[in-house]
């Protein structure tokens, strides 16, 4: 018997980094803080969970449209008029499962074997993971960690070659926390148009931005509609990651493909979910508001702390639910720092080297998933470790 499918055995044994470390001490009991994983601490706003509950209980329980309940797809159009500056028409649109879903779709059916995606560094593992089961090659396009990780178009052009198909980024970006400038931006669409370039643009944090930081969406930009994907999904901003809900905003001449893809593995999305997405996105908007100021207080919290601790250096994130610190000063690889850091203070970072090596002397700090007093009973204990490396 042949198994698994070469795809699956070529493509990278990505782990799921921390997560399966702390599940070892937290099935001895053990009270972890969880600072790794990027799962929103508040609850799903009640308005969305009576809107999805009153579909259900009205009928709404049988197949619906490929490409997503009408009514969303012309909530998301406007969303996208009204925020993003896209002008998107609704059969631009296809609801997904989650950001997780689109971008797989996306890279199905845009790469052949061989095919190579320029992905920046420090990147999305799951990009990496998806780039190789559509049969795709990852090149690594490096960040500028001195300009705190802005986009390098050097970087990129350099690693272009006749076999590159696409360049995937993350805006606001993960585990970085910066959200690209419009000039940044430009730069990137530049080196797309001049070589006719795919963009992945992965824009899951776009509502997470904090200090006036202002999210640009790379397909607003001039010759960027007809090369994009703009990806987003009701995962983070409205406490929704559960309910696996997103979309994607392409050209119509990408849409056929995509269906193609979407069709085949889940159909459509739950019907009854599309509508509790609408109400999402058409209802009042106070909660998020509310969710994002905390978010910033505890962005504020971890950043002023770490700043504080032995050898630690933190920039103030722009966006995202993620923090980036600079540990090098211990002079011990990042993932050895994360490892000590869950078996000594029960805390669970990420080591900034599982975003690749660009990651190297950094952890991510998740200040998104733990309550305000959790996160400064980690804090403490992240001081007391750090204080005993000098
Ligand atoms: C950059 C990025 N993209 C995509 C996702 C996954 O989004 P979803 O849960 O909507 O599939 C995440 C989740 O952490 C993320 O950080």
């Amino acid at each position: 018997m042949k198994w698994p499918a070469e795809r699956i055995s070529a493509s990278s044994p990505k782990s799921f980094g921390m997560y399966e470390k702390a599940a070892r001490l937290a099935a001895q009991d053990i009270d972890l803080i969880h600072l790794e994983v990027g799962m929103p601490s508040f609850d799903t706003p009640q308005n969305i969970k009576d809107a999805t509950i009153a579909a259900l209980q009205g009928g709404r329980v049988h197949y619906g449209d490929f490409r997503g309940n009408i009514e969303l797809r012309r909530a998301i159009a406007r969303r996208l008029a009204r925020h993003n500056d896209l002008a998107v028409g609704e059969d631009e649109i296809v609801v997904t499962n989650g950001l997780t879903h689109a971008s797989y779709a996306v890279f199905m059916a845009a790469l052949d074997p061989g095919d190579e995606v320029i992905l920046l560094e420090p990147y999305y593992p799951q990009h990496v993971n998806k780039i190789e089961l559509a049969g795709g090659r990852v090149v690594l396009a490096p960040l500028d960690r001195a300009r705190g990780f802005a986009i390098d178009p050097a970087a990129i052009e350099a690693r272009i070659t006749p076999r590159t198909r696409m360049i995937c980024l993350v805006n606001p970006a993960n585990p970085t926390g910066r959200v690209y400038t419009r000039a940044e931006l430009a730069s990137l669409a530049e080196i797309a148009i001049r070589h006719d370039l795919l963009v992945l643009s992965d824009e899951v944090y776009e509502q997470i931005v904090y200090d006036g930081h202002r999210h640009v969406s790379i397909a607003a930009l001039p010759g960027m509609r007809e090369r994009c994907f703009s990806l987003f999904a009701f995962t983070k901003a409205y406490a929704m990651d559960g309910w696996r809900i997103g979309w994607l905003a392409a050209h119509e001449k990408f849409i056929p493909a995509l269906l193609k893809i979407t069709m085949n593995d889940v159909a459509h999305v739950n019907v009854f979910i599309q509508e509790g997405a609408r109400e999402a996105l058409e209802g009042p908007q106070t909660r998020i508001a509310e969710m994002v100021a905390e978010d910033k207080r505890r962005r504020d919290q971890v950043v002023q702390r770490m700043n504080q601790m032995s050898g630690v250096t933190c920039e103030t994130p722009q966006g995202t639910i993620y923090a980036f610190p600079d540990i090098s000063a211990t002079g011990k690889p990042a993932q050895q720092v994360a490892d000590e850091i869950l078996e000594r203070c029960h805390v669970v970072t990420e080591a900034g080297t599982f975003y690749g090596a660009a990651g190297e002397g950094r952890l991510r700090v998740c200040f998104g998933a733990e309550p305000h007093d959790r996160i400064a009973t980690a804090l403490d204990r992240m001081a007391r470790y750090f204080a005993d490396q000098s």
